[in-house]
């Protein structure tokens, strides 16, 4: 085992770190009865909670429960953008910083509430002019600019449906998901920042349109400007700032939206090709942000809270813009990359502002393990009080350097399990109350309900490890998948029916805090990053010299997973280097750059049972250097020892 290896397990078994009562003395939830008597009647707990919300029409029915289909709160009538901006904008408030944003140039823009509102209202009566109507999607393709936050909220206003696509996915996989949503309109920038230099969204909106018939209007803000020229097509594309200029001052008036009716779709990555638009409802997925961020992040009305995700991943939507709004708290949204200039940025950014609350990516935190304690020690940290983490499992060792570096071992660390499927945290502790085990995101929060289960779905011991399930619907639970009912229901209630099935391994310790263990399924986690097998398969697949490819996540020291192809070659086709990287090219452009592999391996053959099943533990191993596991089920036992030669002479180079 390596040092770090060592290191990780004995801090695994031996470390327990208390509540710290200057923490509790101040945190938001402070009594243990929390966790009973949201046990007891979680119905009556998460009413309370969803009373926090601003409702047009209060809601008297709170759960209808006909697995796997739910519905919360069904009666009430709400409208989100009322919920995270405008309840802020009467009194002293609304002069209150929202949004603080940050270019990655350096630029710098404050919105205050009312700023921000004033903004989604002129947006509204934008997207209403172009004939977005109620229930109408809006594919959202943008930098980590102001005017994304501002056209999700003006959809929601408005009740349109918000498609957001990661900036970085390519142009074709922009025309997936416009295609498969039915988007009427898009809005994307002539391009972003990263790294000093520009992302071409527009140009990548142009390709992607080629074929997106349902498309009758472009919106394009303009973040470049002379740094990135693009072509606008007469009659269908529009400037974002042209448009808002004509648009009248008047306050646009919220359209109530029933609790159930769809907020967004995401789409995310899967099991097959197709990635699935996974579908939040407006009240329940409200309910969960708004909660989770006064419990689990603990944050109160002068927090100024930073969460380092982009707004195209969840995590972006729920503690960028819904979560930390709705709380009326100050969001800090920075624009680009955490080493540009140098590599000591967000720390800039947290003694800037006087930043209260971080909440990155274990990915990120090795990433500034390796550059080094000099970058944060050069700013003042001491504004810090909580720390957060999400999207795999954190090694014991980041997680200590996180504390002490960054927190100066006075900031608790919230590791939050959820998906984009749950909405909102979900196993994750309660920094008041909780003691921390580093590696564990802990418990459950109040009212969810956990287990972990055997093959036969039957609930394991404290101490085993098995299928992570959730036993009871929660509000911001995910409703279906856009389009494909079935497909939700085989996906998440078929393994074990009743229960939502996470598609995450977990171990359940004596204590019972649950420690992640990661994708049972072909999923992958690259930097935080959810990419499925077969997307990235049958992206190889497509290049003509190609017969047959397998891909699987091998273990990377600082992206948690990294993607390892394998490929048999067609009947006369050579390998070569120009072949490896067109290869990873043609992966590159079909996803997008976060699903570039990091090898390919040639094989004359895919290993495969006898029954014809490829044999992923089996590359698994190979791709890890790790002494093969059992072959004698393997078809042809020579194809190993090739591949296992590219391994070594890999390793050697
Ligand atoms: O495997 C789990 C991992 O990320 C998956 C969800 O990915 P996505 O839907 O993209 O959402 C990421 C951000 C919420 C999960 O199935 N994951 C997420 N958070 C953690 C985690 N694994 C371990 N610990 C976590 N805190």
């Amino acid at each position: 085992m390596s040092d770090q290896g060592q290191f990780d397990t004995l801090l695994r078994e031996t470390r327990t770190f208390p509540v710290l009562p200057q923490f509790k003395a101040q945190s938001n939830v402070r009594d243990p009865a929390v966790y009973t008597q949201a046990e007891r009647d979680p119905e009556a707990f998460w009413a309370e909670q969803a009373r926090e919300l601003t409702w047009s029409t209060p809601f008297t029915q709170v759960l209808d429960w006909t697995p796997p289909h739910v519905r919360w709160f069904y009666d009430g009538e709400l409208n989100a953008a009322t919920n995270t901006v405008d309840r802020w904008r009467v009194g002293p408030s609304k002069n209150r910083a929202a949004i603080i944003w940050e270019g990655e140039p350096g630029d710098r823009t404050v919105l205050t509430y009312d700023l921000l509102g004033r903004e989604v209202d002129r947006a509204a009566h934008m997207l209403t002019r172009l004939g977005v109507k109620a229930g109408d999607r809006v594919t959202l393709y943008l930098p980590m600019v102001p005017e994304l936050v501002i056209a999700m909220l003006a959809a929601a206003k408005i009740g349109a449906i918000h498609s957001v696509v990661f900036g970085g996915f390519s142009a074709q996989a922009l025309r997936d998901r416009i295609n498969d949503a039915g988007s009427e309109v898009v809005i994307t920038a002539d391009g972003g920042w990263r790294r000093g230099k520009t992302v071409p969204l527009k140009a990548n909106t142009d390709e992607a349109l080629i074929a997106c018939p349902t498309i009758k209007a472009v919106v394009v803000v303009r973040r470049l400007g002379d740094h990135g020229p693009v072509s606008m097509n007469h009659g269908r594309d529009w400037w974002w700032h042209e448009l808002m200029e004509q648009m009248p001052a008047d306050p646009f008036p919220a359209v109530a939206r029933n609790a159930e009716d769809v907020l967004f779709t995401l789409y995310t990555s899967g099991t097959t090709g197709k990635p699935k638009g996974i579908v939040h409802s407006t009240a329940g997925y409200l309910t969960g942000a708004n909660t989770s961020c006064r419990t689990v992040f603990d944050l109160k009305l002068d927090d100024v809270y930073f969460c380092t995700a982009d707004i195209g991943w969840v995590t972006g939507h729920t503690y960028v813009v819904y979560g930390p709004l709705s709380t009326g708290a100050t969001v800090i949204m920075y624009e680009g990359a955490p080493d540009w200039p140098d590599r000591d940025r967000y720390w800039k950014i947290i003694e800037r502002y006087g930043c209260t609350i971080l909440y990155t990516a274990p990915t990120s935190i090795r990433t500034f393990m390796k550059w080094g304690p000099e970058y944060p020690g050069r700013c003042r940290l001491d504004s810090l009080r909580l720390l957060g983490t999400v999207g795999e499992p954190i090694n014991p060792e980041a997680w200590m350097w996180y504390s002490e570096v960054i927190g100066h071992s006075r900031c608790p660390i919230v590791d939050t399990w959820w998906q984009t499927e749950t909405g909102a945290a979900m196993i994750a502790p309660l920094p008041g109350l909780t003691a921390l085990k580093p590696g564990s995101a802990s418990l459950p929060v109040p009212g969810v309900s956990a287990q972990v289960l055997d093959g036969q779905g039957r609930p394991v011991d404290p101490g085993g490890a098995g299928y992570l399930v959730l036993t009871k619907p929660w509000p911001s639970m995910l409703r279906t998948i856009w389009g494909d009912d079935k497909r939700y229901q085989d996906t998440y209630w078929s393994r074990f029916p009743g229960k939502y099935f996470t598609g995450d391994g977990a171990h359940w310790d004596e204590d019972g805090y649950f420690w992640i263990l990661g994708r049972v399924d072909d999923v992958i986690n690259v930097s935080g990053h959810r990419i499925g097998t077969m997307e990235v398969e049958s992206a190889l697949v497509d290049d003509h010299r190609v017969a047959e490819a397998a891909v699987i996540g091998r273990q990377h020291d600082v992206k948690g997973q990294a993607i390892s192809g394998f490929v048999s070659l067609k009947e006369g086709v050579e390998s070569s280097p120009e072949l490896v990287a067109a290869l990873k090219q043609h992966v590159v452009d079909t996803i997008g750059a976060m699903a570039r592999p990091e090898e390919i391996f040639f094989t004359a053959e895919l290993p495969k049972t006898r029954s014809g099943k490829i044999m992923r533990r089996l590359l698994r191993d190979i791709a890890e250097g790790q002494a093969l596991g059992d072959t004698t089920t393997l078809a042809d036992p020579q194809v190993v020892e090739s591949l296992k030669q590219q391994y070594e002479e890999r390793e050697a180079d």
